[in-house]
């Protein structure tokens, strides 16, 4: 049997974080796991290189774009050869063949009439780089991301997606797609208004696939990046490949991009003639402090300190069995050091070690047989089935902290019967007894091991080794008396809860360093910076290199509250095209509210956020004068976003 997966291609417009590893992991867990069901496996990852923001992201830090996602895939492939992530096609949107394949489906959809050429005028929404009906917009915003639409007349060529309502419908009644709601909210929000056509390609950025017949034109980065889920797997590259794993087992993909997927993504399929997947699962975001990550921010976590501290397999542990897959998770450092120690050291790792010392102590190393089983050792042995059946059962249910729990379970039932059969005891008084005792303690921790092999893939190795087993031999049925039993090191050492702030301190620094390699940092505003900056200011002009490290935008205030803490302070909402930021600005002497509500400003976009009066600033608005401040505002036309140079 074979089974296709894929993870969402990601942006390399930095690098990549515990947002992306998420998906990584459970894809690579997904994939070992029906390996050990006997099925042939192919699992696709890779990076989405293309399209406007990666351009400016390269541009940013004085590279080309080529040159700029080079760097970035180096250390994507790095991190997932540490976590142990087994993909078969690590899938670049700028590989040659897979651009070759690309332009030829463009050409046949062309050909077929499903692409045609026509003027564009309608909302745009430029960070999402899609456009939107005034019926799916959300009160003139992005339904996907929220952010302002914009109106934007464009030559394009366009996809006849308005032509796959009704087999979208069709699709739905039997496609498996999770979370089960999303189904109705797509027909309800998209197919009931009717889908308009879709624009798929653009002029106004030259970083992409070209359309293969006009040369103005690149694909628009969607359908270039969609379409990796098909030259991933052989898709007019190698066709007995493609064959035999087409179409996709289960594509998983964060909830913000589900629409993609489940709309545009089946659509271009049906074009194409080619069988749709057969399952779309969408999962939630990892949160720290319930806040989402962002560079802005600066609470961007990286897997590399974890990795680095506690090892691979405790990331990935902790990823699955601390969230439920479909939810959004909060992350902190605090839950998986206490994870760590709860259930790998304590539970999972005395365990084993306490048992091959038990082994090595009586039985000079040999699992020993056993003889007659009573009612404890039943229970045992029952809590091993009913562990293998939930395990599987919610395995293929994507639930893997249920699964997980299932296994750690009959972990913690074997550590009670050790207490309960008093093995010391029986070493003096019935070694009979004490033979099948241990017998079983092997067994339980062979079978723990096997099921959690997935997951903790190092972590299993080690202990089928211990117990005298292959680390290449995980597969059911291997216990046996008389198997050679070694304890050597513990599996796991305990750490002091404080190390949490240590590995935060190392992702502080890597953080710092990777967004100075990015260009994305200025110094903050942080007192000492400050004066530095003054005495730069009175004494040397700065240098042309000093003046472009600072980022300013075009920014449009949307909203405008009191400071709930300062008199003259206000609290904006301004929206900068790609995101939306809190700042905290001086204008409330100068300004009324209804003044500055709809205003297009210049923002200064790189400054360390500063708290001020208890609420974070992300930015600075521009504006001249002292005593009687005026806001500098860009002409008109310019748009949230822009780049001011
Ligand atoms: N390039 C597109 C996907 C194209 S697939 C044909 C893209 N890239 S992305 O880098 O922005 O995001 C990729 C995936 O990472 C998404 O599924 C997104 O949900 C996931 N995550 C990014 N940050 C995340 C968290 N903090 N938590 C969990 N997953 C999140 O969209």
């Amino acid at each position: 049997m074979s089974y296709y997966l894929t993870t969402p291609i990601y942006y390399p417009n930095g690098n990549l974080h515990i947002g992306h590893t998420y998906t990584t992991i459970v894809a690579d867990v997904i994939k070992k796991y029906k390996q050990l069901q006997g099925e042939e496996v192919f699992f696709v990852t890779g990076t989405d290189e293309h399209g406007q923001k990666i351009a400016e992201s390269a541009a940013k830090a004085h590279k080309g774009p080529k040159e700029f996602t080079d760097e970035i895939v180096a250390t994507a492939k790095s991190l997932w050869k540490i976590l142990g992530i087994d993909y078969d096609c690590f899938r670049r949107t700028t590989d040659e063949e897979h651009g070759r394949v690309v332009q030829e489906v463009f050409k046949k959809l062309y050909d077929k009439g499903d692409i045609y050429k026509a003027i564009y005028k309608g909302l745009y929404c430029v960070p999402c780089e899609a456009y939107f009906t005034e019926s799916q917009a959300d009160e003139g915003c992005c339904p996907d991301c929220g952010r302002t639409l914009i109106d934007h007349e464009e030559e394009s060529y366009f996809f006849r997606l308005s032509k796959y309502v009704e087999p979208l419908r069709q699709w739905y009644e039997e496609a498996d797609i999770e979370p089960a709601y999303a189904k109705e909210e797509m027909i309800k929000n998209f197919l009931d208004q009717g889908l308009e056509d879709l624009s798929v390609s653009r002029s106004t950025c030259d970083w992409g696939i070209p359309v293969p017949f006009d040369e103005d034109h690149v694909i628009y980065v969607w359908i270039d990046a969609l379409c990796s889920y098909l030259t991933g797997v052989g898709y007019g590259v190698d066709e007995e490949l493609f064959q035999k794993f087409w179409p996709a087992d289960l594509h998983l993909v964060g909830k913000e991009i589900l629409r993609f997927h489940i709309i545009i993504w089946p659509a271009l399929l049906m074009a194409m003639e080619l069988p749709l997947p057969k399952k779309v699962f969408a999962h939630g975001w990892i949160v720290f402090d319930n806040d989402k990550m962002s560079k802005s921010k600066g609470n961007v976590f990286y897997p590399e300190p974890i990795v680095e501290t506690l090892g691979s397999d405790v990331l990935r542990y902790f990823i699955l069995r601390e969230f439920s897959f479909g939810s959004d998770g909060n992350f902190t450092i605090e839950k998986l050091v206490s994870r760590y120690n709860s259930d790998l050291v304590n539970d999972l790792g005395n365990l084993v070690s306490r048992t091959c010392a038990m082994i090595e102590k009586y039985y000079e190393g040999e699992i020993p047989e056993p003889s007659e089983y009573l009612p404890v050792d039943k229970e045992l042995q029952n809590a091993m089935v009913e562990a293998k059946t939930s395990f599987k059962v919610h395995m293929e249910d994507l639930k893997f902290h249920v699964a997980l729990e299932s296994v750690f379970g009959l972990i913690r039932r074997a550590n009670r019967y050790i207490d309960e059969t008093e093995p010391w005891i029986l070493a003096k008084e019935d070694k009979e007894r004490l033979g099948t005792v241990l017998y079983l303690l092997s067994e339980a921790i062979v079978e723990s091991a096997r099921l959690l092999s997935p997951v903790t893939h190092q972590t299993s190795k080690k202990i089928f080794e211990k117990m005298g087993l292959g680390k290449d031999e995980i597969r059911e049925g291997q216990m046996k008396p008389g198997l050679k039993v070694y304890k050597g090191e513990n599996l796991f050492q305990r750490v002091e809860p404080s190390i949490a702030e240590e590995i935060a301190e190392k992702n502080g620094r890597l953080f710092a360093s990777r967004m100075e390699a990015l260009h994305t940092s200025v110094e903050g505003s942080d007192t000492n910076t400050e004066k530095k900056e003054e005495i730069q200011n009175e004494e040397t002009p700065i240098t042309m290199d000093d003046f472009s490290k600072v980022e300013m935008r075009v920014g449009k205030i949307e909203e405008v509250e009191d400071h709930p803490k300062a008199d003259r302070l206000y609290v904006l909402q301004v929206d900068l095209g790609t995101e939306k930021r809190t700042i905290v600005s001086g204008l409330k002497d100068h300004y009324t509210k209804e003044e500055l509500q709809g205003k297009v400003v210049v923002v200064v976009t790189n400054l360390k956020p500063a708290k001020l009066r208890g609420i974070l600033s992300e930015g600075m608005v521009l504006a001249s004068g002292g005593e009687s401040l005026r806001l500098i505002v860009p002409e008109e036309g310019a748009l949230p976003g822009n780049l001011i140079s």
